[in-house]
């Protein structure tokens, strides 16, 4: 990818002069005065390095290489300086001006002193700042959490964004593993490039292929047209492989062969594709526990393994749920009329103490129902869904003897053993996740009761 850069200068032979020099090595964004440039640099935030006249009408190069370094401290700026102007030029280095070229402009010089600009780092630290803005933007910066366990996550995040390494994402319905595939993409080099999603568990079994790859006119029947897969479209940007674990096995054989070659075929096509993509995975099955139960390969989940994010259930980081509660109840209020400020102590603890099976969705849509719901003030006790309150009294039946740990335990350890030990289809028959399942098994080995 080309550093971009931005000339500034009144004259329009000597802006198209510059422009046309440095345009092979750049791409170059023109302005013919200050106003335009800072317009430019907020049009633009990929520009790494101005090169401006000092001489101009209105705003001269002096104010706005400061105007330009107060809203973007790390772009290198070269002055342009011409007799009269030169003492002013070096005075400017202290306002942050890189390096100053005097007028007329000698072309070769140009072209190696724009190239050493950039290089003392001062593309390094446009990256950085990129990295920052637009982590405001649409990074991390919508998400909440100050878990430890969300730290961790936000942390490699930050150090897995920058590459191009593929990551896989695990975690139950609902923890934000779309947000965060969002935001590696963003904060990523490929943010302007496409962010393409597929749902791997939704899309029928025979249309999974051509919807991956593409196919070609009259690769079957049905196929009147050429298509272009999500592979294709995702080119320089990043494929998300959402409910990766819904893959049928044959799927996944040519998906792991695309992502070794970073090349395919359409269906009823004969001739490679190369694809320069970044590959995101989620699912929120154990995929490891998948590998060990044949239904995921293991070779496909190594290659997809490469960074593994873990995003833990809710119930598991309690300590996040006063924050979302407050994000949540800012945007919704804001949503819809902005009534509701607030929620008492006592409705946050009723909060704190559900389960929450359907994670920070299930939470999101809680609290939207209760500030819709709600007729102003602080949300209470009394608005929170019933579904919500006294948490350890729903749903399981509890038999006539035994607490409900030991119910549960008798219930988990019989539906085991009538299905032969095998601990998938325990927890399909159980209606649990694995994941739960196996948590649950260890609990159960620690306490000596099962080998
Ligand atoms: N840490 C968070 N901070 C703020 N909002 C969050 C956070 N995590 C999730 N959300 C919100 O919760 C909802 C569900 O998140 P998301 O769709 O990313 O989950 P998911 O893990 O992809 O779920 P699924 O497995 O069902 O696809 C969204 O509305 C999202 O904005
Ligand atoms: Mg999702």
């Amino acid at each position: 990818m080309k550093p971009s850069i931005l000339i500034v200068d009144d004259e329009k032979d000597t802006r198209e002069l510059m422009a046309r020099a440095l345009g092979a090595d750049y791409n170059v964004t023109t302005a013919a005065d200050a106003e335009l440039a800072i317009k430019a640099l907020e049009a633009n935030p990929s520009i790494a390095l101005m090169l401006s006249d000092v001489r101009m009408p209105g705003a001269d190069g002096l104010q706005l290489l400061k105007a330009a370094k107060k809203m973007r401290p790390n772009l290198a700026c070269i002055l342009l300086t011409a007799f009269g102007t030169v003492d002013q030029a070096v005075a400017a280095m202290k306002d942050g001006a890189d390096d100053f070229i005097m007028k007329p402009v000698d072309l070769d010089q140009l072209d190696l002193r724009v190239a050493k600009a950039l290089k003392t780092g001062a593309l390094e630290n446009e990256v950085a700042s990129l990295r920052s803005q637009l982590d405001e933007k649409y990074g991390l910066d919508n998400m909440v959490g100050s878990s430890a366990a969300m730290e961790r996550v936000f942390k490699m995040v930050r150090r897995a964004a920058p590459s191009s390494a593929t990551v896989l994402l695990q975690g139950p319905n609902g923890t934000g593993k779309d947000l965060i595939a969002h935001a590696i993409h963003n904060l990523s080099p490929r943010a302007k490039g496409p962010f393409v999603a597929v749902n791997c568990g939704a899309i029928p079994e025979n249309l999974i292929e051509s919807e991956l790859f593409g196919h070609e006119k009259g690769s079957f029947s049905g196929a009147v047209a050429q298509h272009i897969g999500s592979f294709e479209s995702a080119n320089h940007g990043t494929l998300f492989l959402d409910e990766v674990g819904e893959l049928p096995l044959a799927m996944q054989v040519k998906l792991l062969r695309a992502l070794e070659n970073r090349s395919f075929t359409r269906v009823g096509g004969s001739q490679p594709v190369e694809v320069d993509i970044r590959v995101i995975a989620a699912t929120n099955r154990d995929l490891k526990a998948l590998v060990e139960d044949g239904g995921f390969r293991q070779d496909l989940f190594y290659r997809l393994n490469v960074i593994d994010i873990h995003l833990p259930a809710l119930k598991d980081r309690v300590e996040d749920i006063p924050l979302l509660v407050s994000r949540f109840i800012k945007e919704l209020s804001a949503a819809n009329g902005g009534a509701v400020t607030g929620i008492t102590p006592a409705a946050m603890k009723m909060l704190e103490a559900y389960s929450w099976p359907g994670n920070v969705r299930e939470l999101r849509n809680a609290i939207e129902k209760m500030v819709v719901l709600s007729s102003g003030g602080q949300l209470d006790v009394a608005d929170i869904p019933d579904e919500m309150r006294a948490p350890a009294a729903i749903s399981l039946p509890i038999a006539a003897t035994g607490t409900l740990a030991e119910t549960e335990k008798a219930k988990i350890l019989a539906a085991l053993q009538s299905v032969g030990n095998n601990r998938s289809k325990a927890a399909r028959v159980l209606g649990i996740s694995r994941r739960t399942l196996y948590r649950k098994l260890d609990e159960y080995a620690k306490e000596g009761d099962i080998p």
